[in-house]
This record gives C-alpha cells, sequence and structure tokens, in this order.
C-alpha cells in the first residue's frame, strides 16, 4: 500500500510558485509538492485551535493525532482564567487586566511577562468571545486562591463542552482533514526547512508521509513520560517515590522530540506541576497511574502521626511544602460521617458507587478501623501519637479555633469542618502525582518555534502545552490558565503559519480514514481485554460501556455503525455520543 494513499498531493507548478515568489507569497520551493499547506501535530485544544484559525485563513490543513479521538486533555479539564466577561459583570466581580497580570505574575513568581499580559488582554475576545460565538456557554466563575477577582470561568458540562465545538467544527470544514491513531515520528527537513512528518498508524504500523511547508507541534505537554519528568525534576528536590503519573495516556513529550530533531531549543522544563493528592489508579495494570483523591472534611497527616498543615491551605503551598518533605507523602484521614466527600477525579469515579466498590474494600488503598489506635496500627503510624493528634483536632474545633495551622477560627472564613469522631476511621496515603508542563518548545511571540540563537526555524511552530503554554504558569499553575492559553497560542501558530506559507488554492485534502478493524462488533469484550495499540480509548470506552450495562444502540446507529468511522459524516455523528463520558 503506498504511505501517501490517502491523501491527494497537489503539485504546485513551477510558474505558479515563480509568479508568486515574484509577489512575494511564496515561501517554498518551486516546484514542491504538497499534501496541504500546514499540518497540526495533536488534536487537542491548541491543534484544533490552530487548524480552524490555518482554515479560516485559507489554509488546507491536516491535522495527525496518536489518539482515536480529538479534545486532548480538555475533555478531562475544568474550566478558563478569563478576565473582563460579561459573566463577572453580572456577578458584580470588577475584573481588570492590570489587577489579573499582578495575580498571574504574583502566584506564578517567574512567569513570562509578555505572554501573561498577551493572554490577558486577549482572553476576552480571543478566547471568550470566540468560544461563545461557536455556542459556548460560560455558567459559573469560582473563587481561587490567586485571584483577587473571581475570575476561573466554568463553561455548562466543563472544558469538554468547549473543546467537543471546536472538534466538530474543524470535522464539518472541508479543508481540515484528520488522521487518527497516527502518531508523528519524525519531521521532514530539507534546504533548512521543515517540510512535512512522517507519521505511524498505530493500528496497522504503516508510515505515512505527509509534506507541507509548515507544521504546527500541539502534542501537549511530557507529564506522562516518566524519563522526561524525572530527568528535569525542579533541582534541589529529590525524585518522590512513589510518583505517579496524573497526565493522559498520549502526553509522552514526542512533540518535544520532533522539534529538537528540527533545531529547536526546549525551555522551562523544570517547572512542572506535581500534585500531592495522588494515590494509585486500582484500575491500571501498570501501577504507575494515579488518581486525585480529595475529602475536604479530612485532615492530613504525616508519617509521625502529626498534622502538620493547614488542609485548606491554597494548593501551592501543600504542594510545595510536601514535596520538601520526606517522604513527600502523608496520609488522607476521615470517618465515616465524612466517607461520602471522599472525591476521586476522572470519569469512572464521579459514581460514588464506583468508589464504594472498587476503592473503599481495597485494604492496600484504604486501612479501616473501628477505633483510632487500631487504624493508626494498621496503617503503620504509631498509635499514640496519632490518637493524640486527632484528640487535638476535635478539640480545637469545639473551641471554634485551629491555634496550630489556622485552618479555622475566629478570622477565619467558611464553616467550621465536622470532627472526626465516627467509627469506623479510614485512611489513604497519599503521595504526589505529575499532571501539567511549563516548559516545552521554545516559541517567539508569533508561536515561531526558536532554535537556541532564538532564531525561528523556518516551518515550524508550536502551540499550548507542548510549549509549557509559553510560560504563562511559572512556577505554580494557576486555576484555568493552561486551557485558555492554549487556545490562545495555537490560534497565533494557526495564523502565523498560514500567512508563512501561502495556501494553494485548489482541492483540500481528503479525510483519512483509520485503518479498518477486520474484527466485527461481536468480538467487543475480548477485543478490550488485552491493550493493543490504536485502540486504547476504543477499549477506555467500551469497558465503560459493558460495565453500564448499555445497548450498543445507545450511541451506535446507521450514521455511525459499530465500526471504524470511515467517513466524515460518520466522525461526525460519533462525536454526539461525546459528552455521555466527557
Ligand atoms: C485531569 C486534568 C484536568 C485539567 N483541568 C484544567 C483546568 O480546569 N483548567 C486548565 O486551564 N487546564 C486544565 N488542565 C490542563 C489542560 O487540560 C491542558 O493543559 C490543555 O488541555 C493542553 O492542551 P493541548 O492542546 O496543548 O494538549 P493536549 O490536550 O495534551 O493535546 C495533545 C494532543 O496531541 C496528541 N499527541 C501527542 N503526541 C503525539 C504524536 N507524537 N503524534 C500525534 N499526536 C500526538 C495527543 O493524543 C493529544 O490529543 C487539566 C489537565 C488534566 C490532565
Ligand atoms: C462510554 C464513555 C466514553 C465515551 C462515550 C467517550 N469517552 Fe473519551 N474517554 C473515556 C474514558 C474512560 C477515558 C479515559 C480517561 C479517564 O480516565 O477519564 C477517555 C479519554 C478520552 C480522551 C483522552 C484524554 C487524555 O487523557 O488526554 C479523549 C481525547 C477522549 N476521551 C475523547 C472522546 C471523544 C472525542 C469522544 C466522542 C467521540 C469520547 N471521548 C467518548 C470514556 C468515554
Ligand atoms: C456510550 C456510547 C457508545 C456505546 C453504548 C457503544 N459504543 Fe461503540 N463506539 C463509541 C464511540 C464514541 C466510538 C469511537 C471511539 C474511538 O474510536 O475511540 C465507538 C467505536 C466502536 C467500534 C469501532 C472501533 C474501531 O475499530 O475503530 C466498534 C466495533 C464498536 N464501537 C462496537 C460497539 C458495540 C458492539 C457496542 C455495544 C456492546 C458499542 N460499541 C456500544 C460509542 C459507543
Amino acid at each position: 500500500m503506498e504511505a501517501t494513499r490517502h491523501a491527494a498531493p497537489v503539485r504546485r507548478t513551477f510558474l505558479a510558485c515563480a509568479l508568486a515568489l515574484l509577489a512575494g507569497a511564496c515561501t517554498t520551493w518551486p516546484g514542491a509538492q504538497r499534501d496541504a499547506d500546514l499540518i497540526v501535530v495533536g488534536a487537542g485544544i491548541a491543534g484544533l485551535a490552530a487548524a480552524l484559525e490555518a482554515a479560516d485563513a485559507g489554509a488546507r490543513v491536516v491535522v495527525l493525532d496518536a489518539n482515536s479521538v480529538g479534545g486532548g486533555h480538555a475533555v478531562l479539564a475544568g474550566g478558563f482564567s478569563l478576565v473582563g466577561t460579561p459573566l463577572q459583570a453580572q456577578k458584580g466581580y470588577h475584573d481588570d487586566p492590570e489587577v489579573a497580570i499582578r495575580d498571574i505574575l504574583a502566584w506564578g513568581e517567574n512567569a513570562d511577562p509578555w505572554w501573561v499580559r498577551r493572554y490577558v488582554e486577549g482572553s476576552r475576545r480571543e478566547v471568550h468571545d470566540w468560544l461563545v460565538a461557536r455556542g459556548v456557554t460560560f455558567a459559573m466563575i469560582l473563587p481561587s486562591a490567586e485571584d483577587s477577582v473571581p475570575r476561573f470561568h466554568f463553561p455548562r458540562g466543563a472544558a469538554a463542552s468547549a473543546v467537543l465545538p471546536m472538534l466538530r467544527e474543524a470535522l464539518g470544514r472541508e479543508p481540515i482533514a484528520f488522521a487518527w491513531n497516527h502518531e508523528a515520528t519524525r519531521l521532514l527537513l530539507g534546504r533548512g526547512r521543515v517540510t512535512g512528518v512522517v507519521a505511524r498508524d498505530l493500528r496497522s504500523g504503516r508510515m505515512l508521509t505527509l509534506r507541507a511547508p509548515a507544521v504546527v507541534i500541539a502534542t501537549g505537554g511530557f507529564e506522562s513520560n516518566d524519563q522526561l519528568v524525572r530527568t528535569h525534576w525542579p533541582t534541589g528536590q529529590a525524585v518522590p517515590q512513589p510518583l505517579y503519573v496524573g497526565s493522559g495516556e498520549f502526553a509522552t513529550g514526542g512533540g518535544l522530540a520532533l522539534a529538537t530533531a528540527a533545531g529547536a531549543a526546549l525551555t522551562r522544563l523544570d517547572r512542572q506541576l506535581v500534585y500531592v493528592t495522588g494515590m494509585r489508579n486500582p484500575r491500571d495494570p501498570t501501577g504507575r497511574r494515579g488518581l486525585l483523591v480529595q475529602n475536604a472534611a479530612a485532615i492530613m497527616v504525616d508519617q509521625a502521626g502529626r498534622r502538620f498543615v493547614n488542609e485548606a491551605a491554597p494548593s501551592k503551598a501543600i504542594e510545595s511544602l510536601v514535596l520538601s518533605r520526606s517522604p513527600p507523602s502523608y496520609w488522607l484521614v476521615f470517618d465515616a460521617a465524612s466517607r461520602s466527600q471522599l472525591m476521586i477525579r476522572g470519569g469512572p469515579w464521579l459514581d460514588a458507587r464506583t468508589i464504594a466498590a472498587e476503592i473503599m474494600p481495597d485494604p492496600a488503598l484504604v486501612k479501616q478501623a473501628d477505633s483510632l489506635e487500631a487504624r493508626a496500627g494498621a496503617a503503620g503510624l504509631p498509635p499514640a501519637a496519632f490518637a493524640a493528634t486527632v484528640a487535638r483536632y476535635n478539640e480545637s474545633l469545639a473551641q471554634g479555633r485551629d491555634a496550630d495551622f489556622a485552618r479555622f477560627g475566629p478570622n477565619v472564613a467558611g464553616r467550621l469542618p465536622p470532627p472526626l469522631a465516627t467509627p469506623p476511621y479510614y485512611a489513604i496515603e497519599l503521595h504526589p502525582m505529575t499532571r501539567k508542563s511549563m516548559g516545552g518548545i521554545a516559541i517567539d511571540h508569533d508561536a515561531r518555534a526558536l532554535d537556541e540563537q532564538q532564531r525561528p526555524v523556518p516551518g515550524l511552530y508550536a502551540a499550548g502545552e507542548a510549549t509549557g503554554v509559553a510560560g504563562i504558569n511559572g512556577s505554580h499553575g494557576g486555576a484555568g490558565t493552561f486551557l485558555g492559553p492554549s487556545l490562545l497560542i495555537g490560534r497565533i501558530a494557526g495564523r502565523t503559519a498560514a500567512a508563512d506559507v501561502a495556501p494553494v488554492a485548489g482541492a483540500p485534502p481528503p479525510v483519512l480514514p483509520p485503518a479498518a478493524d477486520p474484527a466485527d462488533a461481536r468480538e467487543l469484550a475480548e477485543r478490550i481485554g488485552a491493550p493493543r495499540a490504536g485502540y486504547w480509548h476504543f477499549a477506555q470506552l467500551h469497558r465503560l460501556v459493558l460495565a453500564r450495562n448499555e445497548t450498543c444502540s445507545t450511541c451506535h446507529d446507521e450514521s455511525f455503525p459499530p465500526a471504524p468511522a470511515t467517513t466524515r459524516a460518520q466522525q461526525l455523528a460519533q462525536v454526539r455520543s461525546c459528552s455521555r463520558c466527557h
């Protein structure tokens, strides 16, 4: 099978390009063959924004993604930091760009001031209004420790309902073609510039070669790549053991390797947002993946059986403190009365029954006992010290004042947490867990990838978490300061790339069908049993379908048969089902 069989190459004639060169509009060499004007690697919020923006500018775009579906991390994410919105005004929150810039710079400590200003000044018009024009409704604003004015905006249905309309729009636009299950493995280089991408079809193993004068790397962060994470662990800190993986299956930093091989520089890789609320994911056979665990009524107790922090403090303070301790782990302690407040993020865990069935009875995850002393013993904590800690905490509650860590008291807003007095008692040991990259491919203010000498690498652009969202977060991730900046930088990259390459008029590239799977639907249970390359999401999804006993026709019909979606119409029909889980 021909490697480029899917896409019809468009050959620019020498004459056409020579004329364009005279007009200053042709930056490729005469006669160059291109399958598209632009290749976007990664169909997350940054890559989709880049593709839509470039298509608006007349470019023909091919989007590659290693996953079988689009949206990236945004389908699991929450909200956007936005400044000066109608919803803020409606709620009586008087926000102002200068205030927001001050807040973000103060929280991040060493954020890139140019990009912070660019984002804050653009967030209303270029992110908020752009999404609203696509039917997104912002429904709620949450306060956050770093925001002196509340600005953490949640769409109805969280970030999935912002990115899925982008995916739908891109799937509906002829000049944008998608190649799912295609992992970019190499950039083509020629005459000092990037000229295309080589990708592997993860299902068939076939290689696909696509030529284009511009490539946007939008592959997301590298927090699922244990080796990169450890190599770039912030200096002065020991790498925690265990260190769970808390970002996506495809967040392996592959795009960073593509960019460096083409001459681009990487920057600020040691700025990683690490959560300290990780518990081993019992569904992950590798034992590497973590789940984010919270219980607002719990106390945090160290290995000596003592509280060590205000459990209600801003996340940044708790993260810094825990990561500086040895070991950087602690116990989350709660009782039967606050058991229902145990929350685990992520699709399968939002249902309390799943937590009750798979987490609470697992003695390797949750230690449980009817008395405090016995529970301390079960967790390996010193019983006397631990019992004294809980007794003191309950006494402080009775007095309405936490003299040790100021979690509550006369000068602290909010309600008192409940005492820890109803057996059985529970303890879950929590560990650090990777989440978001705040460094990556170096870019200029137009999202062109830069080399070590700060010169643009011709033909190469980068956006989103693959750039560490341009350093906007400094060393401490803020609330909602990844999604919006990823979208904005994606739009900038798409616009710059389209302007640089002078799009070729003509037929758009055809939609690239995924490799057909010969197995049929009857073998579903068997097919999701063993992990197979290219079927990761298919297996995640249908495992839930089987567990929930859903019938196939809940989602599949003639427009979207239980088979690989090989046409644009089928892919669009498929997107109708996403919000059942995301
Ligand atoms: C659980 C969770 C919750 C979050 N909540 C928030 C929040 O509330 N607010 C906020 O602002 N941020 C949040 N974030 C962070 C935010 O979601 C991400 O920073 C943002 O979505 C990044 O978008 P992106 O397009 O740059 O990358 P991604 O969304 O990671 O997309 C990258 C895409 O590239 C593909 N890819 C990777 N390598 C290759 C390759 N070699 N070839 C082809 N394709 C490849 C991937 O499959 C993926 O689809 C959260 C993150 C997580 C994990
Ligand atoms: C039956 C439930 C279900 C449906 C329907 C579903 N997904 Fe998923 N999806 C999952 C699960 C489970 C995961 C694994 C992540 C998790 O633990 O939450 C996942 C993960 C993903 C991820 C990877 C996120 C990351 O980690 O980077 C993407 C992207 C995604 N889904 C997109 C889609 C799209 C697009 C659709 C619709 C075409 C869709 N999903 C439909 C269950 C579902
Ligand atoms: C909750 C919605 C939902 C239900 C219910 C559902 N599916 Fe799917 N199915 C999807 C989505 C979304 C995809 C595309 C996912 C992907 O490619 O990652 C898909 C894809 C498939 C595919 C194509 C896999 C490929 O090779 O690309 C098959 C086969 C399939 N489903 C079979 C079934 C069968 C059989 C059932 C009933 C037991 C079922 N599905 C129930 C949503 C659903």
